[in-house]
């Protein structure tokens, strides 16, 4: 199916990822619909920042509400293909990770199936090894039940994003700048952080079904150029303000998980129980399918390795290994 001048609605289109999605789309002249719990909220932000047409373009979607197939037909509804950005941290009350990360995007996958709709689903990487965490399983069963279903989905796992606003990417930006770096000691897992603009790209092309050439490929790991640890990743972000290295401290786990609870427990940071998990493996593609969604190279994210001082903890370590890529452009 080729969405080209449809309607694309994207779920969590007012977020961090599903933003980016919603500018490519408009920016190939698609018309994008913004799934939200809060339409007046958004709307009164974009009408802020004087973008009329974006402003009349919400569709009101509570995912706690959403778990049978037949509840998503007025969502639905004129809508050519759908792009699902929606993704929880954290409980509350209603909001479970069951019913947001799983049980929805299943009913959500029968309706698209039932209308021939594509459906591109947003997870993430990390989770076919085993987990404690509920985040992490419930993303993994909503991964399972658009493979069960008959719908034309394609399941997209960004490893770790970095770009404007996001709640994850302020707070690495932040600490980045800290003269001393934190690290837990078993976090050893390589990341390859992309840039949230590539990943808006990316969805915008699998939306429109410009990713045929991908020959029937459903599945798509994406990362950026570098793959590194996170306290690499932290040093290289460091590395464009300033050419002082930090001090990197090493955090023992068992401080390291118990800090992951409390913030679980207080609602606060993005380090979670979930990430606490993640952080322990690699995340980043096996093979990686950006570039030839974009038809180019990824953007660098943070300073490039070559250009890190050499004085600097992060090339103390050897380089960084690249990994191949799906289809090279
Ligand atoms: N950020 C990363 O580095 C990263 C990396 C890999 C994977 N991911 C995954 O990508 C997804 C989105 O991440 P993000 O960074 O864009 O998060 P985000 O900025 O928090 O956006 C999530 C969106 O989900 C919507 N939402 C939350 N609860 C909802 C509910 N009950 N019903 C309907 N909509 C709901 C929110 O929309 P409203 O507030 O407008 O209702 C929000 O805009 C998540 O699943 C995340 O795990 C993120």
């Amino acid at each position: 199916m080729n969405a080209q001048g449809g309607t694309i609605l994207v779920l969590g289109g007012g977020g961090f990822i599903g933003r980016h999605a919603v500018r490519a789309l408009r920016e190939r002249g698609v018309r994008a619909i913004v799934g939200t719990r809060h339409p007046g909220r958004r709307r009164g932000a974009a009408h802020a920042g004087s973008d009329a047409d974006a402003a009349e373009a919400y569709r009101e979607t509570h995912f706690e509400r959403l778990c049978a197939p037949e509840a998503w037909a007025p969502v639905l509804e004129g809508v050519t293909a759908v792009v699902n950005c929606v993704g929880i941290l954290r409980q509350r009350g209603r909001e479970t990770y069951d019913r947001v990360h799983h049980r929805a995007p299943a009913a959500l996958a029968a309706a698209c199936a039932a209308r021939g709709l594509r459906l591109i689903h947003v997870s993430a990487l990390g989770l076919e090894s085993p987990a404690r965490s509920r985040f992490l399983t419930s993303k993994r069963a909503g991964e399972a039940a658009l493979r069960a279903s008959d719908a034309d989905w394609h399941i997209v796992r960004p490893s770790l994003l970095d770009g404007e606003g996001g709640f994850g990417a302020r707070w690495i930006r932040r600490v980045a700048a800290w003269p001393v770096h934190p690290m837990p000691r078993a976090a050893g897992g390589q990341i390859a952080v992309l840039d949230v603009r590539d990943l808006g790209e990316a969805l915008a092309t699998l939306a429109l079904g410009d990713g045929s050439r991908h020959g029937g490929v459903r599945e798509h790991d994406l990362g950026g150029l570098h793959a590194r640890t996170l306290a690499e990743h932290l040093a290289a972000m460091r590395a464009l303000r300033t050419a002082r290295p930090a001090l990197r401290i090493a955090v023992p786990d068992i401080l390291a998980r118990l800090a992951a609870h409390v913030c679980d427990l207080l609602h606060v940071t993005p380090f979670s129980f979930g990430h606490w998990e993640l952080l322990q493996r690699d995340n980043r593609p096996a093979f990686n399918a950006l570039p030839a969604l974009l038809g180019r190279a990824p953007r660098t994210v943070g300073v490039a390795p070559s250009a890190i001082d050499d004085a600097s903890p992060a090339s103390a370590s050897p380089a960084p290994p690249t990994w191949p890529s799906a289809c090279e452009p």
